[in-house]
């Protein structure tokens, strides 16, 4: 017997960035995190459950080997005993281009597989089963503004995405500008271990982590776009920062992502408020007013050449 689930993720963008593990076999973070999930970008996900073979579809084309492998072992995870099992996923986005998209793909993945098993299993749980597969991922099953707490307990039942306020909480734009749609030279992962292993900043950056997490919290709850901006460009710096000051060193940036950074900087002297962030690709996110989102968007294409203007977006859902 086969059963189908279909779930819809949106990628999150972390305004307090997750870069670092305390546990790669768990895949636990070394420090806690503070996201915005986007509205109008999507990972869509098929899975039957019980196929006539494994079989792993991304975006209309035959994963390949490495992709289908980290897939399936993410189901075996779901369940040792699972059946074959076949998954078609696409995005309406770039993909592996440090647009978040691994943390809409395990999110889907993780609600599609519960769902296909069969299983009873909450949304929490789903949360710490889509960490394993990547942990950005956890924060994506909610919506809106989200926390990922870096947890005490050493199986890590504690360190999940929960919600920290809705997607209506504050109406507030990401601006972001595509510097390059192709997939990063250094994936996450590797980026990290390597940051751990060499990089003598990367303790400063853990140490300092969590008083990050404090002031981002505060800002979201009092929809102070000041402090949430200060906060999340100096987050983004300081983890690139640590990453640069590896061994060899690990740069995302391109020549577009300074002019980006420099664009922002000269909208904020014009009296604008928009706050750059980073993530392990070259594009550049603008977080901005969502009346200043035009101009924002009009400054990011004249340095990079395209910008899309997202909004928060809602959580991971199963469709019918
Ligand atoms: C820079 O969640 O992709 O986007 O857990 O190893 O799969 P793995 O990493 P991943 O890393 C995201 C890194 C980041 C910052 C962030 O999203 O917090």
């Amino acid at each position: 017997m086969s059963t189908t689930a279909t779930a819809i993720a949106h990628p999150n963008i972390a305004l307090v960035k997750y870069w670092g593990k305390r546990d790669a076999a768990l895949n636990l973070p070394a420090t806690g995190s503070l996201s915005l999930t986007l509205d109008v970008y999507r990972t869509r996900t098929i899975l039957t459950w019980g196929a006539p073979r494994d079989r792993v579809v991304l975006g209309g084309t035959e994963a390949s080997a490495a992709d289908a492998a980290r897939v399936l072992h993410f189901l075996d995870r779901v369940d040792g005993d699972r059946p074959p099992c076949e998954v078609v996923s696409e995005n309406n986005f770039p993909t592996a281009a440090g647009l978040a998209s691994s943390s809409s793909a395990f999110a889907a993945l993780a609600l599609a597989a519960v769902a296909a098993s069969g299983q009873q299993r909450s949304l929490e749980e789903i949360a710490v089963l889509a960490r394993r597969g990547s942990g950005s991922a956890t924060r994506s099953l909610w919506g809106g503004w989200v926390i990922w707490p870096r947890g005490e307990r050493p199986d890590g039942t504690d360190s999940h995405g929960a919600p920290l306020a809705p997607e209506d909480h504050w109406d507030v734009r990401l601006v972001v500008g595509l510097v390059s749609a192709g997939p990063k030279p250094v994936g996450s992962t590797v980026g990290m271990v390597h940051t751990e292993r060499t990089s003598p900043l990367y303790a400063g950056w853990v140490e300092s982590a969590e008083a990050d997490l404090l002031v981002g919290r505060q800002a979201v709850v009092d929809r102070d776009l000041r402090a949430l901006g200060e906060i999340m460009e100096h987050s983004a710096y300081k983890m690139h920062a640590t990453m640069l000051a590896a061994r060899p060193h690990i740069r995302y940036w391109r020549p577009e992502t300074i002019r980006a950074l420099e664009a922002v900087e000269s909208l904020r002297k014009a009296g604008v408020p928009a706050y750059a962030t980073m993530d392990a690709g070259p594009n550049v996110k603008v977080l901005c007013d969502t009346a200043d989102a035009p101009a924002v968007a009009e400054a990011l294409r004249g340095a990079v050449g395209d910008a899309t203007i997202l909004a928060p977006g809602g959580p991971a859902h199963l469709l019918p």
